[in-house]
């Protein structure tokens, strides 16, 4: 059994590279890295980090049928979504993807950062834009402009602390 595995979902590859950073603060040679749409068998490990994409304020059901399936395990999240800087939202994303982690395993915490969105979402907005939601469509735009640049330096800065800070969970356990 391998001691750690990274699994996510990503469809726009922003997930991914926050995937590709944890996985290269883990220690050892015991990890594996992979992306939950493979075809190849998922090897079993003890410790779980596993990565969700944010579609409709939380994660696909491959990752929630995955995550309903593990028992004893110490298990990490983490996410991207569109919506920047808003504790509040990303509270709820972990709590409504955290819900499907049975209680017999040790769930050690969530790290939740901004990802850039395909362009069709900038023009939805534009396309729905009135004189009654001018200044919510705006500051969606803006929130949508900002996104492009993440996840930046400073997100995967964040992702590398939240790794450390749960290896020292698990250790401090152990
Ligand atoms: C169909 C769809 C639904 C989305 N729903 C949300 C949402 O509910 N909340 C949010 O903040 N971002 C939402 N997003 C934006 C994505 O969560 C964001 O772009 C994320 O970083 C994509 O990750 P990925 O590149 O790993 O696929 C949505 C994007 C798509 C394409």
């Amino acid at each position: 059994m391998l001691e750690y595995l990274v699994l996510y979902h990503s469809e726009s590859g922003n997930t991914k590279k926050i995937a590709a950073t944890i996985f290269s603060h883990l220690p050892g040679t015991s990890k594996d890295l992979i992306d939950i749409t493979t075809d190849k068998t998922i090897p079993e490990a003890r410790v779980y980090f596993i990565g969700f994409c944010v579609h409709r304020g939380s994660c696909s059901m491959l990752v929630s049928d995955f995550l309903s399936g593990l028992s004893g395990k110490q298990i990490a999240l983490f996410g991207t979504c569109g919506m920047g800087n808003s504790p509040a939202y990303y509270s709820s994303i972990e709590h409504s993807v955290s819900v499907w982690i049975e209680s017999d395993n040790e769930y050690l915490g969530a790290f939740i950062c901004q990802g850039k969105m395909p362009q069709k979402v900038r023009q939805k907005y534009e396309s729905i834009r009135t004189a009654r939601n001018a200044l919510q469509i705006s500051l969606c735009l803006r929130n949508f402009d900002e996104a492009l640049t993440h996840p930046d330096s400073l997100d995967l800065e964040h992702s590398k602390v939240f790794t450390e800070k749960t290896l020292k969970k698990i250790q401090a356990e152990d």
